[in-house]
């Protein structure tokens, strides 16, 4: 079969490998793909020319070459084109692809959409307020920082842009200066544009966070519904080690993680997971696709923080390398409703996925910087290099041929017995991984 990937990142070059490997998979069009997509064997890059395909007519261009093409599958990787509605332009066409339309996608593109959506369901998450009217809002903040019975919840506050704002929507403020700070730059400033035009005030919650990515299959004609979910992992979004610095889009990851219980896996199935289901089949969407929970775990009890409507980034980079089953073969039993009966099966270990970022991010950053290795290391270690904003490039001794491109330039992810020995060998492949002003976190995996 053809595959379709859509998407840049470290995410779609990881699909891209887990594809690569599948015998049912002959070639693969990475739209636009990196510098790393374009390396993997049986995968091309599909020049976008800079554009983004969030926009509608590159969505159209999109169809006609998957039409031209004679693709069988098409994958998309990120957020903005599925709330953008790409997912349901594909099936109106007549096109296979995995992940939800834009009325599902929502669950991630408005966190007020979202919450309602957990109430209504009965889907265990941090409690909330949403608002609309800045006036409104403002008063909220105020009357939770008065103290005494009028705030809902104990401070800090947890204050969340509605929609889609690249990681730049979460704020945690620790007082009602700082609070009224944020409500006023989101709401009337317009600092995110229109994903601040609707706030939501979140309790804060204390615990050990946990992301469980899983396979969604609701609204295949004669399927049967489920959702089946992956083994878990743990993202670390602060820059530094430690949990320091400010918020990023994923400084690395670690699968499974360590610390989520069986107890909590079961509590996550029977407070979140059934009832999600419950909820999309419930609201008629045809969510055909990923989904992703970003959970909150405290003595073995989850909240949940967040819906994903796709996999996470750098998540997959550690998952996908621990699933044995065929990831193609996975995608066409989420089309036909048979995800029920797919027998998803994952290698025992851990994969530790350290991310190399450019000197500034996640501020200004710098660029075009050639990236070396030391092939060596990765043979030594079977670490493998998913490439993120980094772009195919000459020169540099000792290239991967990559230039670096963007804030979060590569990840390494490499397989252990446990998740010492999978630490220890993405370590030992990332040091021989050098390109000017790089730098990482050296904690990925650490407790
Ligand atoms: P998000 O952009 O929704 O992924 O949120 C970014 C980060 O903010 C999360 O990964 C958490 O670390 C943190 N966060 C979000 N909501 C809460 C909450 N209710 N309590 C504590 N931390 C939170
Ligand atoms: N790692 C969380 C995300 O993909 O947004």
């Amino acid at each position: 079969m053809k595959a379709l990937v859509i998407g840049s990142g470290g995410r779609e070059h990881a699909i891209v490998w887990k594809l690569a490997r599948s015998e049912r998979v002959d070639s693969i069009h990475a739209a636009p793909g990196n510098g790393g997509t374009s390396g993997e064997p049986k995968c091309e890059n599909v020049e976008l020319f800079g554009r983004d395909p969030a926009e509608e007519e590159v969505q159209e261009a999109l169809i006609r070459y998957a039409f031209n093409e004679g693709i069988d599958l098409t994958i998309v990787g990120p957020e903005a084109p599925l709330a953008a509605g790409i997912a349901d332009r594909f099936r109106k066409a007549g096109l296979a692809v995995i992940g939800p339309g834009a009325a599902a996608a929502r669950l991630e593109a408005s966190k007020a959409y979202a919450k309602s959506f957990m109430e209504k369901y009965g889907v265990r998450a941090a409690r909330s307020l949403s608002y609309t009217d800045p006036a409104a809002a403002l008063a909220a903040v105020r009357s939770h920082f008065g103290g005494g019975s009028k705030a809902a919840f104990a401070p800090p506050l947890v204050i969340k842009a509605d929609g889609l704002a690249a990681g730049k929507g979460v704020v945690i403020a620790e007082d009602l200066k700082s609070a009224e700070k944020t409500a006023a730059a989101f709401m009337k400033d317009g600092v995110l544009g229109n994903a601040g035009k609707s706030l939501v005030l979140e309790e804060f919650l204390t615990g050990r966070e946990v992301s469980v990515l899983a396979a969604v299959s609701v609204g295949a004609r004669g399927g049967g519904d489920g959702i089946v979910p992956f083994v878990s992992a743990r993202d670390h979004k602060r820059r530094f080690d430690n949990d320091g610095g400010p918020n990023t889009g994923g400084m690395g990851a670690v699968a499974p993680a360590p610390d989520f219980s069986a107890a909590a896996q079961r509590d996550f199935v029977e407070s979140i997971l059934k009832p999600t289901l419950r909820g999309i089949k419930a609201e008629g969407f045809d969510y055909r696709g990923f989904i992703f929970f970003g959970l909150m775990v405290s003595e073995d009890r989850c909240r949940l923080l967040e819906y994903n409507v796709r996999l996470g980034d750098p998540e997959t980079q550690a998952v996908l390398p621990l699933m044995e089953s065929d990831f193609a073969e996975l995608c066409l039993a989420i089309l036909d409703g048979s995800v029920n009966s797919f027998p998803l099966s994952w290698k025992p270990g851990a994969v530790c996925a350290p991310v190399a970022v450019a000197e500034g991010y996640p501020g200004e950053y710098r660029r075009g910087d050639p990236v070396a290795f030391n092939e060596f290391s990765f043979e030594k270690t079977g670490a493998l290099l998913f490439a993120a904003g980094a772009v195919r490039g000459a020169g540099g001794p000792a290239g991967t041929g990559l230039r670096s491109a963007g804030g979060r330039v590569l990840a390494v992810s490499a397989y252990g017995a446990d998740a010492a020995e999978a630490r220890e060998k993405a370590y030992r492949a990332l040091r021989s991984v050098s390109f000017e002003g790089m730098d990482y976190r050296r904690d990925i995996g650490a407790d």
